[in-house]
């Protein structure tokens, strides 16, 4: 089993950016919590984040010949934007869960659409770093 976890624009800045709204850990702190899991459930992980709507598209592509199995992502600001993302993942047909740190529902009326929603199995958000070990437990059949 092989999941790949995604993050978009500024999550690299966990821990420095809006902490009341994101918490006060770091992205390596997230990645550490992601790997020490996908070692005790004995699942392949591959973690990467980039403020830039293209890289992002290229993982996605590239998921697809790596033959990874599941992608958990939190597409930033990308979410309420990128048709690219949503017709990157129609285009792998690989299952996806959505990860939102912070409850997306509760603030601004922009923040309210997601076109990755589209093809997400389901979108996970309020539940902090929780929410990716959430996500990986679903597409790795654990939950
Ligand atoms: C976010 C919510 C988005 O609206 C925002 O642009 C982010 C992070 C979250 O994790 O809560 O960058 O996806």
């Amino acid at each position: 089993m092989k999941i790949l976890v995604l993050n978009g624009p500024n999550l690299n800045m966990l821990g420095i950016r809006e902490p009341g709204i994101y918490g006060s850990s770091t992205y390596d702190d997230l990645i550490d919590k992601i790997t020490d899991h996908c070692s005790e459930i004995g699942v392949y992980v591959e973690c990467k984040q980039s403020n830039h709507e293209g890289d992002l598209v290229d993982y996605i592509q590239q998921a697809y010949y790596d033959k990874v199995d599941g992608i958990v992502i939190n597409p930033g600001a990308y979410t309420h934007t990128s048709v690219a993302l949503l017709d990157a993942f129609k285009a792998v047909s690989i299952p996806v869960v959505e990860v939102h740190i912070s409850k997306v529902n509760e603030r601004e009326e922009f923040r309210q659409i997601s076109y990755v929603s589209y093809v997400a199995q389901k979108k996970i958000t309020g539940k902090g770093f929780d929410g990716y070990i959430e996500a990986i437990d679903l597409l790795a059949g654990k939950s």
